[in-house]
């Protein structure tokens, strides 16, 4: 067989061919199963040139949205499911331990470290005054002393301080005390719209789909010797629940946020971390 003219049977064939000298074996399983899949996909949908051209302006457009404070591919890989699933494969499910969810496209690395007790919200953030509590223990039920919880959330308008260019606000770092117990006030996470002003919100509208993340709290544990948990702890009775634009909601982080007598409203966790290693 000529090893130039290539037919729609035999052209995947010489591309992973071509690519058997890769050096790196991970980078050539996933560069095989990415090109086979990708073949696949075209030879099932079998695109116009410009239903193609069209992919590739929506990839490119999701590339220039992308600035500080905006990560349309994070959105992109949320929003059709694909977040979630590296979430599964990696984190897994361990008896006894806290689920994990998405990140999510709001994260900010270096929020500041405040004491146990503070208020991550600045003054005059909108949103009904919320007080968090909890512990932070091993899956054999001892307390980790000093484990970190970065922990981010919007105001009660919908929106994460990066999108209002505000500075920061609403995201902070404690520490737990000696006995894994952590409390700090900020405001009632709210149901909001994930960011659909760029190609993702048109890639959801024209797929029937609404932008709606139920209210959540974001939460990242760190301990020495335990993995990374990132989590959400989620407003039970949120309408939304059920149809999270980013799939992220499990049952076993459906908290209750109960409003006191005081007017404010407060929630408790103990969140479960897994020792590195375990399963
Ligand atoms: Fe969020």
């Amino acid at each position: 067989m000529s090893i130039r003219n290539f037919s729609e049977d035999t052209l995947t064939a010489e591309v992973l061919r071509r690519m058997e000298n890769t050096q790196d074996p991970r980078l050539k399983e996933v560069m095989t199963a990415f090109v086979k899949h990708l073949h696949a996909f075209v030879r099932e949908v079998r695109p116009t040139q410009e239903e193609w051209f069209t992919g590739i302006q929506f990839l490119t457009e999701t590339g220039h949205w992308c600035k500080d404070g905006r990560q349309e591919y994070i959105l992109m890989s949320d929003t059709l499911g694909v977040s979630m699933l590296v979430d599964f494969i990696n984190y897994g499910k361990t008896a006894g331990a806290t689920e994990s969810t998405v990140l999510g496209p709001f994260f900010v690395e270096g929020a500041p470290d405040l004491p146990l007790g503070a208020n991550i919200a600045r003054p005059g953030t909108p949103g009904e005054p919320l007080s968090v509590t909890g512990t932070v223990k091993g899956t054999d039920g001892k307390p980790v002393p000093g484990a970190l919880l970065d922990v981010w959330e919007t105001g009660g308008d919908g929106f994460y301080d990066v999108q209002k260019g505000e500075g920061t606000n609403l995201r902070a770092r404690f520490t737990a005390d000696a006995d894994g117990k952590f409390h700090f006030k900020c405001v009632l996470p709210v149901s909001y719209p994930v960011p659909h002003d760029g190609p993702v919100g048109r890639m959801l509208t024209a797929t029937g789909r609404h932008p709606m993340r139920p209210g959540h709290l974001h939460a990242i544990l760190s301990a020495p010797g335990y993995d990374k948990l990132v989590t959400h702890l989620f407003v039970r009775g949120d309408k939304y629940l059920d149809s999270d634009a980013v799939f992220g909601v499990k049952d076993s982080l459906i908290v209750d946020f109960r409003k006191q007598p005081s007017g404010e409203y407060a929630a408790h966790y103990d969140f479960v971390i897994k020792r590195s290693g375990s399963k």
